[in-house]
């Protein structure tokens, strides 16, 4: 645990019942003449679209939609959508996506400028400072993206992906309203259900937890737990939606206190070579890095254990146990694939994964159990 903790957080946070009438009361307030809307095509279709335009109209104020964006995008196509920001000339950031739209959104926030682009900050993410203020409406419930200072972009030449992270880019806005997750497709909520489970359980296990983050890590994972399946199973619990949309914005910020470990950072080169989308890599990754953490984790899943299971175990070590069968059969439960055979990995592959892997050093030192090369691949192996 570390003895000196600090956070940041979105300055303003609308909830619950349309959330998204806030829409124009923030424009006004930001006297904003034209909005910058990034989404994606997957987005548009599902209609998340049309509430916020008609908002953004009634406030008077004039928009460019930007939304020639791929799920996981790579560095060069979100700057694509910064360029194009920047070419509108807008005052104000919107992104009503999921991670993908919204990490590229903030990405921009910070890039209103000719000096660098999204390439110079993969090796200098310090540099930039925020340009335009921003409004995050996320619409998975997921990556807490919307809570958190990181953007995450693919590196095609490395086969990886890579983390930005700049306190500048923390969310000015934060609209979470169940208008915008209550209709997700099942593969996707339990995919990025699953990525948010990750970041509660991994950021309440790093080296870097603290107060701040295990508050918000274990509500999360208490949140997700009990929630997750009804919220993919059925169209109509949207108290279980709402749960996990609020569960994904608390992890969120348990990323922003402390930050994630090992799952993480062996799912980036699945996603950055095989483009496996990040919630069924981590998904896939999720209980066999748990399990082989165990012995350096036995206290911290027990109290979870505790927190949020509250079933008949009795000692720490069943404790333990039960913690991770849970996160299996949430996992099976909710049909995401569990080899990576399945997902196209050959066994031929292995080198090349594990040295990508071994990059997301800013992930592994927060793992608490070390995890070496022969780790990694025994790891990766098991799950061909
Ligand atoms: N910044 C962070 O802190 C952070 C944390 C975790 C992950 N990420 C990144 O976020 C990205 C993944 O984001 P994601 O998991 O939210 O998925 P995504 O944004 O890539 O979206 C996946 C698909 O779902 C569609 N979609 C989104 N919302 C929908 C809805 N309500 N209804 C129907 N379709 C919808 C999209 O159009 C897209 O096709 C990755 O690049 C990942 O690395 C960022
Ligand atoms: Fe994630």
């Amino acid at each position: 645990m570390l003895s000196k903790y600090e956070l940041k957080l979105p300055d303003t946070v609308y909830g619950g019942e349309d959330a998204l009438d806030k829409i124009g009361r923030i424009l006004a307030a930001n006297g904003v003449k034209k909005a910058a809307v990034f989404a994606d095509k997957g987005v548009e279709r599902a209609g998340l679209l049309d509430i916020p335009l008609e908002k953004i109209r009634g406030a008077g104020a004039e928009y460019c939609v930007l939304d020639d964006l791929p799920p996981e995008p790579s560095y060069m196509e979100a700057q694509k959508l910064v360029d194009q920001c920047k070419a509108a000339k807008a005052d104000f950031i919107i992104a009503a996506g999921g991670g993908s739209v919204m990490d590229t959104a903030k990405l921009a926030s910070i890039l209103m400028t000719e000096e660098y682009g999204v390439k110079e900050l993969l090796d200098n993410p310090a540099r930039a400072r925020k340009c335009l203020r921003t409004l995050m409406i996320p619409t998975t419930a997921g990556t807490g993206s919307e809570a958190t200072p990181n953007a995450i972009v693919a590196v095609p030449e490395k086969q990886l992906k890579v983390g930005i992270v700049n306190g500048d880019m923390i969310a000015d806005y934060v609209i979470l309203d169940v208008a915008m997750v209550k209709d997700l497709p099942r593969k996707i909520a339990a995919a990025t259900g699953v990525d948010a489970l990750a970041h509660a359980i991994e950021c309440f296990t790093s080296r870097k937890a603290n107060p701040f983050s295990d508050l918000y890590a274990l509500e999360a994972l208490d949140l997700i737990l009990n929630h997750i399946q009804p919220a993919c199973d059925s169209p109509d619990d949207i108290a279980a939606k709402r749960s996990v949309q609020i569960a994904s914005f608390y992890a969120g910020i348990a990323i922003a206190a402390s930050g994630c470990t090992a799952v993480h950072a062996l799912s980036y080169p699945l996603g950055g070579r095989y483009h496996i989308p990040h919630g069924v890599s981590n998904a896939v990754l999720l209980a066999p890095v748990m399990r082989f953490n165990e012995p350096a984790c036995r206290d911290k899943f027990a109290e979870a254990y505790d927190r949020c299971i509250r079933g008949g175990a009795v000692t720490a070590e069943e404790k333990s146990e039960a913690l991770i069968a849970r996160l299996e059969e949430i996992v099976r439960h909710l049909d995401i694939p569990t080899s990576l055979t399945e997902l196209g990995v050959r066994s031929e592959d292995l080198p090349q994964l594990v040295s990508g892997g071994m990059e997301a050093s800013r992930l592994l030192v927060n793992n608490r159990r070390e995890i070496t090369p022969a780790d990694a691949a025994e790891i990766y192996r098991q799950l061909l």
